[in-house]
């Protein structure tokens, strides 16, 4: 049987290393396996539960599409599109949060922790985004959901929403429960700068991230300026405990190469952590630098950058207008 793929990826003109190595690189894999469907969208009502420039957005949503591009997704072989675009997103999210319960909200750790201790000033829509990201898998059947390990407690709501809106009207699989496919080699790319914090795009410092947008120089310099410690490079696992920046820089290095995290501690074993660094920024340059300068290239034609957006909505379209009204119709609308 085929597997049904769906994920999504908030539109920010600052995606770094932990998008690409926690989500976009698993995209592309999927999208050149056998036997898989795959959905990626660019979840602009997901962006929204912050304040917006509408300029910035617009570009954003641009950016985003040709970071996918760049990294190698194909709109011929995937459906590449934005969330506002299909309208049964927003009409799925509603119909969800309806069915959805405020204890399990509650326990969002992300709204936690993006919400801060100024909860009562966060947007409804920052509590509530879980539920749409709920209604983004659910409208399509998805069987298998690609997302760093941040996102599984919200996969795991949507798992408890699908069960209880089939047992509420007794029809059982009409929404399928799908499953996360996480990275199993790590559980997050975290910042540059601090190892206990997951690399990410809104951390102030941008020395704490590699963006997909950096050039040769600044990569460069953002590896030279991470963070390590005076120890000497690890010989074996055990050595690497409370040394999670250092972790960090060998979990990169590992993923970028599609090697064991072993083999790479094999490979640095009692060299100078200078010598570590040197081959990190190059195999960085080597893998970012191609993406950063395709995305530029892209970004200079909107016309078609537009275009393949509105040809993955109205494909997208197709399959969530036809669940939605099948929802409907089973509450009794
Ligand atoms: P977003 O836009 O914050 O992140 C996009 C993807 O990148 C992963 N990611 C990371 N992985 C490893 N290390 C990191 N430091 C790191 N930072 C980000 C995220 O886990 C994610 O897979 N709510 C989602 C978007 C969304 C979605 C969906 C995902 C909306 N609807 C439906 C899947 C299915 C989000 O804000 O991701």
């Amino acid at each position: 049987m085929s597997k049904k793929i769906f994920s999504g990826v908030q539109p920010s003109g600052n995606l770094h290393l932990g998008n690409y190595l926690g989500a976009i690189k698993n995209f592309v894999e999927l999208q050149n396996g056998k036997n898989t469907d795959c959905i990626y969208c660019i979840v602009d009502l997901h962006a929204i539960t912050v304040k917006q420039d509408p300029k910035e957005l617009k570009k954003s949503i641009r950016e985003t599409l040709a970071a996918f591009i760049a990294s190698g997704l194909d709109s011929k072989k995937s459906i590449i599109f934005n969330q506002s675009a299909v309208s049964a997103h927003s009409e799925g999210a509603w119909i969800l949060s309806c069915i959805a319960r405020m204890g399990w909200l509650n326990r969002m750790t992300q709204f936690k922790e993006k919400a801060g201790k100024d909860k009562e000033k966060a947007s409804i829509g920052l509590y509530a985004y879980p539920v749409l990201m709920a209604a983004d898998i659910l409208l399509y059947d998805t069987t298998h959901v690609p997302v760093g390990d941040d996102q599984k407690q919200h996969l795991e709501l949507c798992r408890d929403i699908a069960q209880r809106f089939n047992n509420d009207f007794g029809i059982s699989n009409f929404l399928k429960v799908p499953e996360p496919l996480i990275q199993k080699n790590f559980s997050r790319i975290m910042s540059l700068k601090d190892g206990t914090k997951k690399m990410s795009k809104s951390d102030p410092s941008d020395f704490s991230r590699i963006n997909l947008m950096d050039n040769k120089d600044k990569i460069i310099n953002k590896i030279k300026k991470a963070k390590t410690d005076t120890l000497p490079m690890p010989n074996e696992n055990e050595d690497l405990k409370n040394r999670t920046e250092v972790l960090n820089l060998l979990v990169i290095f590992s993923s970028l190469s599609n090697q064991s995290i072993e083999k790479s501690i094999n490979e640095f074993s009692g060299k100078n952590f200078s010598i570590f660094k040197e081959k990190l920024a190059n195999l960085l340059i080597e893998k970012i630098e191609p993406i950063s300068k395709e995305i530029n290239k892209l970004l200079n034609d909107q016309k078609h950058l537009d275009g393949i957006l509105h040809e993955g909505s109205e494909k997208a379209n197709e399959f969530a207008s036809k669940k939605i009204k099948e929802m409907k119709k089973i509450m009794g609308f």
